[in-house]
């Protein structure tokens, strides 16, 4: 029994194109997975610490092997269970809006939160970056109004996310673009559904 974990950026709910695939994906996981577990956080009623001076003093005095002060610990043990989330999983389904060419804030403010030594990556004594979730396959639900297709340099939410799941050693990332979602009726429609097709076979074979 595996552990699917979908968290979900998109405020817009029902009217998501993003969520609206993620769903598709889901439906089509869960019937070929009966027995697995699909965990959801919606990003919009998670409560998130604020990312704030004892969280950054604990991070860099993990970095750096000092010791921490009671409410650096504390901040530290938010941390690690925001983190132990994604340890836990066994794949990973992000699904996300694009906004202002990258991710909404609160995709960002669980990025922050998550991204920490000894938690998601390591560095070694002589620099080395090492993620520590490798192992984990990923999919991302990216949305987008206009349309980018592959390497445009304004896509900032597909690089962004990519680079930072690998940073954590999440290298096995797949995709599905739902593009152009503002445009004339007829191409949003044949958008959404080459996106759901997709999201269903990829759903059932992830
Ligand atoms: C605050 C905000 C910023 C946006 N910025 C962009 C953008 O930079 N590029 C783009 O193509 N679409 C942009 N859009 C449009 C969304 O990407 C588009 O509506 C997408 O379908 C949103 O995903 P969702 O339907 O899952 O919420 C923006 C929308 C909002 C609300």
């Amino acid at each position: 029994m595996a552990k699917l974990l979908y968290i979900e950026a998109s405020p817009r709910k029902d009217r998501s194109s993003s969520i609206a695939v993620a769903r598709e994906f889901i439906a089509a996981y869960t019937q070929a997975h009966p027995d697995d577990v699909v965990e959801t956080i919606d990003l919009w009623t998670l409560d998130m610490p604020p990312f704030d001076g004892a969280t950054i003093n604990a991070k860099y005095k993990v970095l750096h092997g000092l010791e921490r002060t009671a409410d650096e610990d504390r901040a530290w043990e938010t941390v690690a269970e925001f983190a132990g989330r994604l340890k836990k999983a066994d794949k990973i389904l992000i699904s996300s809006p694009m906004w202002n060419f990258g991710i909404p804030y609160t995709l960002k403010h669980f990025i922050d939160i998550v991204v920490q030594p000894g938690l998601t990556f390591t560095v070694s004594p002589g620099g080395e970056y090492n993620g520590l979730l490798a192992g984990r396959p990923a999919v991302l639900v990216l949305a987008r109004g206009g349309e980018y297709g592959d390497g445009t340099t304004y896509d900032y939410q597909r690089t962004y996310l990519k680079l930072i799941l690998g940073f954590m050693g999440i290298t096995d990332v797949r995709e599905i673009i739902v593009e152009p979602t503002i445009a004339e009726k007829g191409t949003v429609a044949r958008a959404k559904d080459a996106a759901m097709a997709e999201a269903k076979k990829l759903g059932a074979a992830f």
